[in-house]
């Protein structure tokens, strides 16, 4: 039978095949530049910059065409070593291609939780991951948000410090559209708060049984109505919550101030 250091060990080794992006040999092109064209379907697709001048560039794109592009239409790329990068704020060149390239090279390592500043972006995996262990959940127990992964525990880690060291209510914003998850989310993470409370309730909260049972019973989300005012985006949207970690679905993103405004 393992060890207690063993199984702390293989959970740690775990944690990081699970959670970690993958090292990468490439860091940079050397010489080369590329930028960012829109492309439908898919959005954006790289290209190879050959010639540039202050109002043009002409570019070798993935799929082997030429094109000459006027500069303000792209948008500059990212050198390899910003790939799977954790928070999305990071990016030296932060715009909207940026951002879905490194979101779309986390989750091809089925990473599915990004931040990009102060919000998790979660990206529905539609199979099961098994990073929502008791394991995983011992991994982010007291840990700050920069020392771990992104990952809807660190979010609800925060949020039970923040309510027992400034003893007010949390509340905190899902959206997305109709699928993305706001409903799972949130029952995941509402594990972690037995195991987290047994550890660190000060000891006033562990006396008051009151206070604890109903800081867990706040945590279920609360499903407000659908906003009288949507945006495009939102209209598909069957529920917005609260009361649970903040996880956006990275096409909805942009409707999140709309969201808070009218919660407020
Ligand atoms: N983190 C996850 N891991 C595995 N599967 C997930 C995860 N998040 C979502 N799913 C899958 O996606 C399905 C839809 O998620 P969910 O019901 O949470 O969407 P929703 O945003 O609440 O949608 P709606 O707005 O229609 O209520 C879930 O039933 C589940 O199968
Ligand atoms: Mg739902």
């Amino acid at each position: 039978m393992a060890t207690a250091t063993e199984r702390k060990e293989a959970a740690k080794s775990e944690y990081s095949k699970l959670l970690r992006y993958p090292p990468s040999n490439m860091l940079t092109w050397g010489e080369k530049k590329w930028f960012w064209v829109p492309h439908k379907p898919e959005g954006f697709i790289a290209g190879e910059v050959l010639k540039e001048d202050a109002k043009e560039v002409l570019l070798r794109l993935g799929t082997g065409d030429e094109q000459k592009w006027a500069i303000d239409k792209v948008t500059p790329m990212n050198p390899p070593k910003f790939d799977g990068c954790e928070d999305c704020a990071e990016l030296s060149h932060l715009n909207e291609a940026s951002v879905l390239h490194n979101l779309r090279k986390r989750y091809d390592h089925d990473l599915i939780y990004t931040y990009s500043g102060l919000f998790l972006v979660a990206v529905n995996p539609y199979k099961r991951i098994p990073i929502y262990t008791p394991e995983m959940i011992n991994i982010y127990r007291g840990r700050r948000r920069n020392e771990v992964a992104p990952h809807i525990f660190a979010v609800a880690d925060e949020s039970y410090r923040q309510m027992l060291n400034n003893r007010q209510d949390q509340s905190m914003l899902i959206t997305g559209e109709s699928g993305a998850g706001k409903t799972e989310t949130p029952r995941r993470s509402s594990n972690t708060l037995p195991s987290w409370r047994a550890a660190r309730a000060p000891p006033a909260w562990a006396s008051s049984r009151r206070s604890c049972s109903s800081a867990i019973l706040c945590w279920k989300p609360s499903v407000t109505p659908r906003p009288i005012v949507t945006t495009t985006r939102l209209a598909s949207a069957s529920s917005s919550a609260c009361s649970s970690p903040q996880v956006v679905k990275w096409p909805a993103l942009r409707s999140v101030s709309i969201c808070l405004r009218r919660i407020a």
